[in-house]
């Protein structure tokens, strides 16, 4: 028996427990949101796919009933509002801040030993927030930006080298956001090929820059925040931390001097498995990757000091 909760029921709420359910993450999947009906509305709609995709997880929908939520083993938060065509993730702090710290202290008096994913954006700074006014360990709350921002990543590669995503490797380290995110071209291999043998100097960087953007060009495309890849990339990280699959994820946490830095919460490769983040794997980063990576953590940080401002933390 295992259950998630799945916090807001829009689109990526309402996929991520879509997803949870066909793959069976979890046996119970309960879905919440502060609108009437919303989440009994999209819980029913999954249900009725499962005899037909053949699940056997159940997925409950109810409004603001924290109580339903009670020991909870993962917690996933999508609370918020998403972006629209021509807004950063960050602009989105004054709204979502205030909601993700309510969300977060409600689900932890029900789920006092769950283990929290951070959706929300701008998501580094919610990881953030979320781990200075918990006070739970660290390994705990995960920011999910990496798991999303890496597929887009190999997905992009594996255009330009024109095979199976599933056949290409490759991590994005650094802040959730369009200037900030690493993609690691470097190491990024297709069959354990590095692609810098495979690819152009000048395709590798058009794969960086689209991957940097992805998120904003769905938002362009769509009208407002991408979906199907964050929601499944959530149910990617809380099937890590269920089935003990120990995956390397790259994922916001909170490090406490890994990479020289502190009091921050960015994205890094790290081992997931059922106790959360089990391992900080700190990769040897060449000089170039470094000066992104500071420079990436200064914009994150900048952010974060809005949290002060705000007088949340
Ligand atoms: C994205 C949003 C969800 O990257 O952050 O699509």
């Amino acid at each position: 028996m295992s259950k998630v909760t799945v916090v807001g029921a829009g689109n990526v709420g309402a996929t991520c427990a879509n997803v949870l359910a066909v793959n069976e993450v979890a046996s119970e999947i309960v879905l919440i949101d502060i609108k009437e009906g919303l989440s009994e509305g999209k819980a029913m709609d999954i249900m009725q796919t499962a005899q037909l995709m053949g699940f056997d997880s159940v997925v409950r929908g109810v409004t603001n009933d924290y109580a339903a939520t009670a020991n909870s083993d993962v917690v996933i938060i999508t609370s918020g509002i998403p972006r629209k065509p021509g807004m950063t993730r960050e602009e989105l702090i004054g709204v979502n801040a205030g909601i993700v710290k309510s969300v977060a202290e409600n689900i932890l008096k029900h789920s006092p030993n769950a283990i929290l994913i951070i959706v929300s954006n701008p998501m580094d700074t919610m990881a953030y927030l979320s781990y200075k006014v918990l006070g739970l360990p660290r390994e705990r709350v995960i920011g999910m930006g990496g798991a999303l921002d890496s597929s887009r990543f190999k997905y992009f590669l594996s255009q330009a080298l024109g095979c199976n995503a599933n056949e290409v490797e490759g991590i994005v380290i650094g802040g959730h956001g369009d200037t900030t995110m690493i993609p690691l071209a470097r190491l990024a291999t297709y069959k354990g090929i590095p692609v810098s043998t495979l690819l152009s100097a000048e395709k590798l960087e058009e794969v960086v820059k689209n991957t940097m953007v992805g998120g904003a060009t769905l938002t362009g495309l769509l009208g407002t925040s991408a979906w199907m890849a964050p929601g499944a990339a959530a149910s990617f990280v809380a099937e890590s931390i269920i089935k003990d699959q120990k995956k390397v994820i790259t994922s916001s946490i909170y490090l406490n001097g890994e990479y020289g830095m502190k009091d921050i919460n960015i994205g890094v490769p790290v081992i997931i498995g059922r106790k959360g983040i089990e391992k900080v794997i700190e990769l040897d980063l060449t000089q170039d990757e470094r000066a992104k990576f500071e420079a990436s953590a200064e914009a994150v940080r900048k952010t974060n000091y809005v949290l002060a401002e705000m007088k949340l933390i």
